[in-house]
């Protein structure tokens, strides 16, 4: 009886062994060793990134986020995730990006890669915050995060007349809500001129532009919602015919939106008025 085995036979062995277990799964091929205490040692790694470079503004509907990061990672993969946080006070939070590319390169023997590459579309205000990715390992919950990029997204996104009473003859009002970042500047064009914020015209007087409140509940306690104004104009006297509109500017954005536009009978009183005078002169 011998102790040692014929060693050629049993490299074989070893060698059936192996392939059989490469073509069976995956993770053989994209499991490199590593110890807890000693070099190789497991865990993960940031090893580059394209973040801080492309903070700054980013047009509402128009700006493009292009973020990317890569990581190392033993002794299998890293998962990569893109988190936001809205202001520096609140939790991170996992977003979708408008595309991602992901990409592993394998190992048996060296460091496992992982990149993840973002594009965000800035559709919406709230996109404006923190971004960063954080790649984690299943094993040992062991995590690596890429620096922090801060941007802005500055436009108009919304004005929406909430509620308005023009009736001829007695008191009215409008009431507006704006959602724009930044702060936008606003002006009621009226029949007697421009009315700002906080101002008294003659008929008309508007209220200071307020942050926009919302409840989750009825009875529930209100709070600012993000990037929202609300103004109200009071009309003292709402005359037939008066046109009003509400003028709006964020960033490099203007609108207009109109409120009551001149009556037809207005119109064609003032067509026939010119008529009249071309044919007179
Ligand atoms: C994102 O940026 C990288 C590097 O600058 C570039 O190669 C890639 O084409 C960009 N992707 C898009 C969709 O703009
Ligand atoms: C961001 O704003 C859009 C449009 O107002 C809204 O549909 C979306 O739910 C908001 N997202 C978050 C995370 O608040």
């Amino acid at each position: 009886f011998q102790e040692t085995l014929p060693s050629p036979p049993m490299r074989h062995i070893i060698l059936i062994f192996s392939l059989i277990s490469l073509v069976a799964s995956d993770e053989s091929s994209c499991t490199s060793s590593c110890s807890k205490t000693s070099i190789p040692q497991c865990g993960t790694w940031l090893s580059s990134e394209r973040m801080k470079e492309v903070g700054g503004l980013y047009e509402l509907g128009e700006g493009v986020m292009n973020v990317s990061c890569a990581f190392s990672s033993l002794p299998r993969p890293s998962s990569i995730s893109w988190l936001h946080r809205p202001t520096s006070t609140s939790s991170w939070i996992p977003f979708t990006c408008s595309s991602k590319d992901d990409n592993i390169k394998c190992s048996t023997t060296a460091e496992q890669k992982t990149s993840s590459t973002c594009i965000l579309r800035t559709s919406f205000l709230n996109m404006t915050g923190s971004y960063k990715c954080e790649s984690k390992m299943d094993i040992d919950d062991s995590k690596a995060s890429s620096s922090e990029v801060t941007i802005s997204v500055v436009g108009i996104e919304s004005v929406e007349i909430m509620d308005k009473s023009m009736k001829p003859g007695s008191t009215g009002f409008v009431e507006a809500k704006i959602c724009a970042n930044p702060q936008p500047e606003i002006w009621w064009s009226t029949g007697d001129g421009l009315v700002k914020p906080g101002q008294t015209l003659t008929n008309f007087a508007s209220s200071h532009l307020a942050k926009s409140m919302e409840r989750a509940s009825p009875d529930g306690p209100a709070s600012p919602l993000a990037y929202c104004y609300q103004v109200r104009l009071i009309v003292n006297n709402v005359r037939k015919g008066d046109s009003l509109s509400l003028l709006v500017r964020s960033h490099d954005g203007v609108s207009t939106t109109r409120i009551v536009s001149s009556s037809h009978t207005l119109y064609s009183f003032l067509s026939i008025l010119l008529i009249c005078s071309s044919l007179l002169l």
